[in-house]
C-alpha cells in the first residue's frame, strides 16, 4: 500500500511533467508561428497605425545594395526593390551581366540604379573599393545574398581547397564586412534594415554540403546576434533561411531544378521574400518553405542530420551519373 506521502510526492511528479509539457507545447508553437503572427500584425498596421511609415522607402530610405545581384535571388530582390520604388546598387563579379541588369531595371523601372564589380571570393582586398564606390550613398537596405555552394554534394574531402576558401570568403567573409561597413552609417541615419539569406541546410549539420551547411549556420547565428544589438538604434536585421528554389546553384540536380511546389521559381520564391522584409525578421521567405520547415523541427536533430546524409548522396549520385562518373562514387 502506498503512503499517503508517496501518493503526494506521485501527483506533484505528474503536475510538473504536465506543465512541462505544455510549456515545450507552448514554447515551440511561439517559436514557429512568430514570423507568421508578425507578418500578420505588420499587415494590418496601416489600418491602426496609418501615422506609421508604411512604404520600404518610408521606413529605410531611397537606396538599397544587393550582393550578387546579377543572377537568381539576388537579382529578383533588385527587381522587386526597384519596383517598390528603391534605387538599387548592385554588386558582383561580372561588369557585363551588371551593365545588362542594371539597364533592365532602369527600363522598367523609373528608379537609379548603380554597379559595383567586385569579386568576393578575394577576401578582404575587394572592400576599400565598394566602401569607396558606396561613399554619399543613404544605404537603407543591404541584402547580403552572394553565397556559393559546391558544385555538386560532396564529402568535405573531396572539395578542392579553392572552392573552399571561396565559400569562406563569400558566405562568411561577405556577410560580415558588408555589415560591418554600412551598420555605422544606418545607426548614424537612425533606420535602415540588414537582410541576410541564410539557408535551410542550416537548420542542422548537412552532410555533403558541411562547409555550405557551417557557413549558412554562420549567417543566422551572426543575424540574431547584431539583430539584438542594432535594435535600440533602429536599425533591424532580417534572416531569410530558403530551402531549394530553382537557381543556378542547384543545376547539379535535374530533380531539384525541375521545380514544384516545394522547389518554387526564383520568381515566386523572392516575391514571397521581399513581401516580408521589414515584416518579421526571421523566415524562410516563402510558404511551402515555412511548411517544410515546421515539419523538420518535429524531427530530432541527428535524425534529420542522417536524412540529410542520405539526400546529399543521393544528390552526389545523380550528378555523376549525369555526368557518366557513376563508377568513381
Ligand atoms: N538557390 C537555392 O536553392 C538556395 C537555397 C538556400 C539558400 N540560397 C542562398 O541564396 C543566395 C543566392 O543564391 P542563388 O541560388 O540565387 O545563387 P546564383 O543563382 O548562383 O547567383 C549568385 C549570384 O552571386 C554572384 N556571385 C557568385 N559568386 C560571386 C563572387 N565571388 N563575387 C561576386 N558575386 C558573385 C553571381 O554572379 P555571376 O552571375 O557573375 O555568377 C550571381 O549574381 C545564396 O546566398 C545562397 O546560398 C539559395
Amino acid at each position: 500500500m502506498l503512503n499517503f506521502n508517496m501518493i503526494a510526492l506521485i501527483q506533484l511528479s505528474s503536475v510538473v511533467v504536465y506543465l512541462a509539457g505544455i510549456v515545450a507545447l507552448a514554447l515551440f508553437i511561439y517559436d514557429n508561428f512568430i514570423s507568421v503572427l508578425s507578418i500578420i500584425r505588420a499587415v494590418l498596421q496601416p489600418y491602426f497605425q496609418p501615422q506609421l511609415p508604411q512604404t520600404l522607402v518610408d521606413k529605410y530610405g531611397k537606396w538599397a545594395v544587393v550582393t550578387g545581384a546579377t543572377d537568381g535571388i539576388g537579382k529578383e530582390y533588385c527587381k522587386e526593390l526597384a519596383k517598390q520604388g528603391l534605387n538599387v546598387v548592385l554588386i558582383s563579379r561580372t561588369k557585363a551581366k551588371l551593365v545588362e541588369v542594371c539597364n533592365q531595371i532602369e527600363a522598367e523601372h523609373k528608379v537609379k540604379t548603380k554597379w559595383i564589380a567586385a569579386d568576393f571570393s578575394k577576401g578582404k582586398e575587394i572592400y576599400g573599393h565598394i566602401e569607396n564606390e558606396l561613399a554619399g550613398i543613404p544605404v537603407g537596405i543591404l541584402v547580403n545574398n552572394v553565397g556559393k555552394m559546391y558544385d555538386y554534394p560532396d564529402s568535405v574531402e573531396n572539395v578542392p581547397q579553392e572552392t573552399l576558401w571561396d565559400i569562406i570568403n563569400i558566405n562568411i567573409g561577405a556577410i560580415t564586412m558588408m555589415s560591418h561597413m554600412v551598420i555605422p552609417q544606418m545607426k548614424k541615419q537612425g533606420k535602415g534594415i540588414i537582410v541576410n539569406i541564410s539557408s535551410g541546410s542550416e537548420l542542422q549539420a548537412t552532410p555533403y554540403m558541411a562547409v555550405y551547411s557551417a557557413s549558412k549556420r554562420f549567417a543566422r547565428t551572426f543575424s540574431l546576434a547584431i539583430q539584438r544589438e542594432l535594435a535600440e538604434h533602429n536599425v533591424e536585421v532580417q534572416c531569410v533561411t530558403p530551402l531549394f528554389v530553382v537557381t543556378k546553384m542547384n543545376q547539379y540536380s535535374d530533380t531539384v531544378m525541375q521545380g514544384s511546389l516545394l522547389v518554387p521559381s526564383v520568381t515566386a520564391y523572392t516575391r514571397s521574400s521581399v513581401f516580408t522584409l521589414g515584416k518579421s525578421n526571421e523566415t524562410t521567405g516563402y510558404w511551402s518553405h515555412g511548411l517544410q520547415y515546421f515539419f523538420m523541427k518535429l524531427v530530432p536533430e541527428r535524425l534529420r542530420t542522417r536524412i540529410g546524409l542520405q539526400m546529399g548522396k543521393k544528390l552526389r549520385q545523380e550528378y555523376l551519373q549525369s555526368q557518366g562518373k557513376s563508377k568513381a562514387m
